[in-house]
């Protein structure tokens, strides 16, 4: 059979909506009581939808019907645990939560994989191969075209929205306030005295988006950045003063400045910066792509492509949700940036 577009999302969909079913049963039978899986808040497991395309992508490309049994074993094998692991340590590294612990189980892997759960998963592959494909493959090729396409595109954006959703709250905010502690203190430590000096100071004259300073800005910018880069063990030093310096110039960008604002303000911001302090090779890659793909050469470092996107992020953010922010301060103190007077263009 072919494989198409509309078969892959098709079959995510579905098999994301049965795998939550089968863990909804499991979970809720052993603990007695409801209990609703995963970190996304419908009725769908991503992990099971994935699965299920890589055990189609074994079965049906690498025709793994005429494949050895124990060859297909050790595939199964590897493959379910392997998923498992990555989505596992995706949970706790990326977004702070453990959705399965296996830790009082016999041979586990930091709770995140286990013997006996890896032998189930390879028992379902084999119920998956023997038993479902080939009705599921049945059922595919009698509905009607126009209900797969409509359920289809239903059913993914609803799943991408509820991801993204997810993937936002999760990750933008620390899960307790223990953590959250934890994060601002480290935060302070390595922005203090950049966010001290009066050439960044000047930045609170300036309107910059909606509602907000540059000076706010560029703080946000560092704090989500740093929180981002703290989770994938990143340079949080080169974030944070990178981040910082990143919108580094004194004119109002809306009515004043250079023409093509957008395309050059990240070299007035570079030149700036170096005014203010002595920049590492990445700090300079941070400020000089923030405004990547703009800016064309793509970031040179995984610090500087976390800067450029959270702030395109907080800059969406700043106009979609200006109701949730406070109105732009007025100066209340004259800084000296007069060394950098000649940067105004
Ligand atoms: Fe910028
Ligand atoms: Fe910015």
């Amino acid at each position: 059979m072919e494989i198409s577009i509309l078969y892959i999302f098709f079959s995510f969909c579905l098999f994301s909506i049965m795998g939550w079913i089968l863990e909804v049963s499991y979970r809720s039978l052993c603990a007695r009581r409801f209990v609703n899986p995963g970190f996304l808040k419908g009725p769908y497991l991503i992990l099971y939808g994935t699965g299920s395309l890589m055990l189609m992508g074994c079965i049906l490309l690498f025709n793994f019907y005429d494949v050895n049994f124990v060859v297909k074993i050790f595939t199964y094998f590897i493959a379910i645990t392997g998923l498992e692991l990555i989505s596992g340590l995706i949970g706790t590294g990326l977004f702070n939560i453990r959705l399965w612990d296996y830790s009082d189980q016999f041979l586990h892997y930091k709770g995140h994989v286990c013997l006996k759960f890896s032998v189930y998963w390879v028992l379902l592959a084999f119920g998956f191969e023997y038993f479902m494909l080939l009705p599921y493959q049945n059922f595919f090729t009698s509905i009607p075209d126009g209900f797969k396409i409509l359920s289809t595109a239903m059913l993914s954006s609803i799943i991408a929205i509820d991801f993204i959703g997810a993937v936002l709250k999760n990750i933008v905010s620390p899960k307790s306030l223990e953590e959250k502690e934890i994060i601002e203190f480290e935060f302070i430590n390595m922005a203090g005295s950049l966010l001290e000096n009066s050439a960044l100071r000047a930045l609170s004259q300036f309107d910059h988006h909606r509602g907000k300073t540059r000076l706010e800005h560029v703080r946000e910018v560092a704090y989500l950045s740093f929180q981002w880069g703290r989770r994938l063990s990143l340079d949080g030093n080169a974030i944070v003063r990178g981040a910082l310096l990143h919108d580094l110039f004194y004119y109002d960008w809306l009515h004043e400045g250079p023409r093509f604002h957008g395309f050059r303000h990240h070299n007035i911001a570079l030149k700036n910066a170096h005014k203010v302090t002595c920049l590492s090779k990445k700090e300079e890659d941070i400020i000089k792509k923030h405004m990547w793909p703009l800016t064309v050469v793509p970031p040179f470092y995984m610090e500087s492509l976390i800067v450029s996107v959270i702030d395109t992020f907080c800059s969406a953010r700043d106009y979609i949700d200006f109701k949730g922010h406070k109105g732009t301060r007025k100066p209340i103190a004259v800084v000296d940036n007069s060394g950098l007077r000649e940067e105004r263009v």
